[in-house]
């Protein structure tokens, strides 16, 4: 079973909810992830704060939905996968290239997302233990560091990631996660809306609210413009093809550009829930904005330690977490493992053995230079470990580009009339001028941003 059949179960097991609500549920397990609890907030923290996220928010809107939309557009329109709709809506061309390299970011992005899902699920058990119990950042602080900074433990804790999401991919997913997703979705929303009560009364907290909601453009530079770029795909899940796959289960009577809002809507909902459980926390405790993406596991301890039931609710915090992760991992999982599966033949069993053995192999090169202590610290690519090496190759390049390609083919390679087609359901919606700023965006906003973007973050122009 491939991942297709993953949505494809999902819809048609989702008696009682309209297919809407089913295909939204399949597309935010995916979207929402790791994404927002540890990168959103690392990211906006490193790029100070509200005026980041106000350029985010722009980048969703301008490109990030647009592309979302596009995929939509040619999962369905073509009722294929990722690589086979290209080659279906376009025979004979390049334009399947773009599915082969969503696929290799796909996998180069699990390389690096399992080392953190690892320090995640390991930190059930260090809340558990009691071992978190500290609301002073220093001591919070060389506790995460001396973890990530071991060789054995992270390196296991990534295979166990692996174990448990290869199990599910291998499983075939019908009741498996996509369904837990659903029902424990709610869940990490409430405890983040704990958290957020918690982390918005501590004394001292007004500061965080104002670094999330006052900006200061003064601290963006191109290459911070390529980063909320770079977030916006990673968030939604778009650039590698999983979205073209989903949009091959929405029902035909859906709306694309309404499910791609709501989807949208919702995950910068919970990042932002996100970001007010960390930030308040962060300047109450004194603790640094910027230390990067070691912000959640230093940050969080200290707002649960600050509250009854601390421990508990930090466990079952990164439980949820651990959920919503792998969620992602799944649909990310299954990009490499459906190529493999259609294009090249090979068993589900053998993809996914051989997917998991390949990310284990270079994860571990992730894993093990995520800190300065690591030990593979001192490996550089272009000035950067091998860790954050990865997350730039493809969150700033590989998914701007697989995007922009996307945007390409559906704007310019699609006639105006399929694209009308589809996104009015055959004339049964009454969307023209929505139909019309998709248009606008998808074919000229979306493809000149993200040129520009990419060459003022790479530092090709000055913007
Ligand atoms: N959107 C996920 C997150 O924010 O954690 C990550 C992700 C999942 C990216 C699936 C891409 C993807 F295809």
């Amino acid at each position: 079973m491939r991942q297709t059949n993953l949505v494809r179960t999902q819809v048609a097991t989702r008696e009682g909810f309209s297919s809407t609500l089913g295909v939204i549920a399949a597309t935010l397990g995916s979207a929402v992830g790791l994404g927002n609890i540890w990168k959103f907030p690392y990211v906006t923290g490193e790029n100070g704060g509200a005026a980041f996220i106000l350029i985010y928010l722009f980048c969703i809107a301008l490109i990030g939905l647009p592309v979302m939309i596009s995929e939509f557009v040619i999962g369905r329109r073509s009722n294929s996968a990722a690589v086979g709709s290209l080659k279906k809506l376009a025979p004979g061309t390049p334009w399947f290239l773009t599915g082969v390299s969503g696929t290799l970011v796909a996998f180069l992005i699990m390389c690096y997302y399992t080392s953190v899902a690892g320090w995640v699920y390991a930190y059930i058990f260090k809340a558990l233990s009691g071992s978190l119990g500290t609301t002073d950042p220093k001591v919070s602080g060389e506790a995460f560091a001396s973890f990530i900074s071991g060789t054995w433990s992270p390196l296991i804790w990534q295979w166990i990631v692996l174990i448990v999401t290869g199990a599910v991919i291998l499983a075939g997913v019908k009741n498996g996660i996509e369904r837990m997703t659903k029902t424990l979705l709610p869940i990490l929303f409430v405890l983040l809306l704990i958290c957020d009560i918690r982390a918005l009364t501590l004394p001292g907290a007004s500061k965080g609210v104002a670094f999330l909601l006052s900006p200061d453009f003064s601290k963006i530079t191109g290459a911070a413009i390529l980063t909320a770029l770079g977030l916006a795909f990673f968030k939604l899940s778009v650039g590698m093809g999983v979205m073209t796959t989903y949009g091959s289960y929405i029902g035909k009577n859906e709306s694309l550009i309404g499910t791609g809002v709501k989807v949208a809507l919702m995950d910068i909902l919970v990042s932002m829930m996100a970001g007010m459980a960390i930030f308040p926390a962060v300047f109450a405790f004194g603790s640094n904005p910027a230390q990067g993406p070691s912000l959640l596991f230093i940050t969080i301890p200290m707002v649960f330690n600050s509250m009854p039931f601390g421990q508990a609710l930090l466990a079952i915090f990164f439980v949820l977490a651990s959920i919503a992760a792998t969620g992602a991992m799944i649909s990310l999982f299954e990009v490499p493992v459906a190529y493999l599966t259609e294009e090249r033949h090979w068993s589900r069993k053998t993809a996914t053995v051989v997917t998991a053995l390949a990310i284990a192999l270079l994860g571990s090169t992730a894993t093990l230079s995520a800190s300065e202590a690591s030990l593979l610290a001192n490996f550089k690519i272009f000035g950067k470990g091998m860790f954050d090496f990865l997350g730039f190759l493809t969150d700033n390049i590989g998914l701007p580009l697989t995007g922009l390609a996307l945007a390409l083919f559906a704007g310019w390679k699609l006639t105006s009339s399929d694209v009308y087609d589809e996104i009015s359901n055959g004339g049964s919606l009454n969307n023209r001028g929505l139909i019309r700023y998709y248009l606008f965006a998808t074919r000229l906003v979306a493809p000149i941003g993200i040129v520009i973007i990419l060459l003022s973050g790479l530092g090709f122009i000055k913007l």
